[in-house]
């Protein structure tokens, strides 16, 4: 336990929060009969509550918090900064924070991604990345390439640009017409594969269906007619879909092919979270743009960006020419001063070796919950991972209907996990998972922790669904 707020302010806020906060991403009425959670302080791998409850940290709050709670000395770098220099934009000017992290970012880059464009997180990174692409190609002669093609379900972000690259129907349908124009192909995923079985159980056949699938979309829309290609190192949404082994070679070499740009959105698997400083390192190719947010702060101040090819940034280095786009507080000085701070300590403290360490023993915990017939399918890399639920273990193709997975999710899971103090995301978007992306901080003793506490709801879980049947 940690320390309770006392009762009367618990109530206000409660009170407060359902008349005036506008939750994101939230059905407001779930909180009609029940508390908002409301999160005090946090501390390491753990957050405490308005209660005094504490929680183990399963998500890095949002797949954002990679070096842990309550970190002093990030706080200090922030305030330092602000005392220094609270604010100057990177409008036609710099300052020495801005220019710091761009050079550490461009030097732990992969290759010549030596151009640094900050934005104040993940979607802007998005918009900007394929704003880039659309200037460069007006600028060296080809106006034509728009177009951008992603995967299906891939979330890239919500406003309107990164929403059109997003592949999520249920995010992007109540605001359509989107920006022309997108296109989306089959994702990765192997369990639930959108190819016959002997494609996808063979690692070879199924990265060439995957990455076919980029080029026949290429070809479908006219090469001269596409900008980029945005996809994740592993896709988070459809939980945790890995590339199979091949895959990101030959995409690369479709982009080549069709002089297509090939962005890899890194705001949840860069700074660590697959054990690299990005997943193009970890799974090995050598995208054109990476956009990042998240984890290059751990949340302690906003921050995104885009990391270019010099290449790209040939064409605005002389004459007239201009990337006319700018954000007011994109790489504001007291989130690059976090951002430097936050680096030095995933390097100090080897976060990413640690992650490449842990890692295999996090899947087998996982792997080991299967004797549970609810836990069909564990995926993932890094300190990423996602269970996948199953209606009928017996035959994985059969599905639980949206009523069904909302009631497991929303019913069974989301609240006793959250009541066993393991803060982890349980989606009903598309077929139930359990996804986990805990603070890099964590060790043995947490990820047991883990693996406890969801054998126990799992195990719970699937005793209400056999009584209701
Ligand atoms: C891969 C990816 N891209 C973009 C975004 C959008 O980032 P933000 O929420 O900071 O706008 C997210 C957010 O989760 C993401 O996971």
């Amino acid at each position: 336990m940690g320390n309770p707020l006392n009762p009367a302010r618990q109530t206000e806020l409660q009170e407060r929060a359902r008349r005036h906060l506008w939750m994101h991403f939230s059905r407001l009425s779930a909180f009609d009969h029940q508390d908002i959670p409301v999160f005090t302080s946090g501390s390491g791998v753990r957050l405490t509550d308005s209660r005094g409850r504490t929680y183990l940290d399963g998500l890095s709050a949002l797949f954002t918090v990679q070096v842990g709670h309550g970190r002093a000395v990030l706080a200090e770098a922030g305030r330092a900064q602000a005392a220094e220099l609270a604010y100057y934009p990177v409008w036609s000017a710099a300052h020495p924070a801005a220019v710091d992290l761009a050079d550490r970012l461009a030097g732990l880059a992969p290759g010549d991604l030596n151009r640094v464009f900050f934005t104040t997180g993940g979607s802007e990174a998005v918009e900007s990345a394929w704003k880039l692409a659309r200037a460069y190609f007006k600028a060296v002669g080809e106006p034509d390439r728009t177009k951008v093609v992603a995967r299906d379900l891939a979330y890239h972000g919500t406003t309107m640009g990164a929403l059109t690259v997003t592949g999520l129907p249920a995010i992007r349908d109540p605001y359509l017409p989107l920006v022309p124009s997108a296109v989306h192909v089959p994702n990765t995923n192997r369990y639930r594969p959108a190819f016959p079985p002997a494609v996808a159980d063979d690692d070879e056949a199924f990265a060439a269906a995957c990455a076919g699938a980029i080029e026949d979309a290429i070809v479908a829309e006219g090469p001269g007619t596409v900008a980029c290609v945005f996809l994740e190192p592993l896709q988070n949404t459809g939980g945790c879909l890995p590339p199979p082994p091949g895959y990101f070679a030959r995409v690369r070499e479709i982009c080549d092919r069709h002089g297509v740009l090939l962005v890899s959105d890194e705001v949840i698997c860069g700074f660590g979270r697959l054990g690299a400083w990005f997943g193009a390192d970890h799974y090995g190719f050598h995208p054109d743009m990476i956009t990042f947010a998240k984890g290059v702060t751990s949340g302690y101040a906003p921050l995104g960006g885009v990391i270019a090819r010099d290449f790209l940034a040939e064409p605005f280095l002389t004459g007239d020419v201009s990337f006319a786009h700018g954000i007011t507080f994109g790489g504001h000085p007291v989130s690059c001063a976090v951002a430097l701070a936050n680096l030095a300590i995933l390097a100090e403290e080897d976060l990413l070796g640690h992650v490449a360490a842990h890692s295999a023993g996090f899947r087998a915990r996982l792997e080991g919950l299967r004797d549970i017939p609810l836990v069909g399918d564990v995926r993932g890399d890094g300190f990423f991972f996602a269970l996948e639920l199953l209606k009928d273990p017996e035959d994985p193709s059969v599905r639980f209907s949206p009523h069904e997975r909302q009631s497991l999710v929303r019913g069974l899971l989301a609240p006793r996990l959250f009541e066993a103090g393991l803060i982890c995301r349980a989606d009903d978007r598309v077929d139930p998972v359990i996804q986990l992306a805990p603070v890099l901080l964590c060790g043995d003793p947490e990820l047991d922790e883990i693996e406890s506490i969801l054998r126990t709801v799992l195990t719970e879980a699937q005793k209400a669904l056999a009584d209701s049947r």
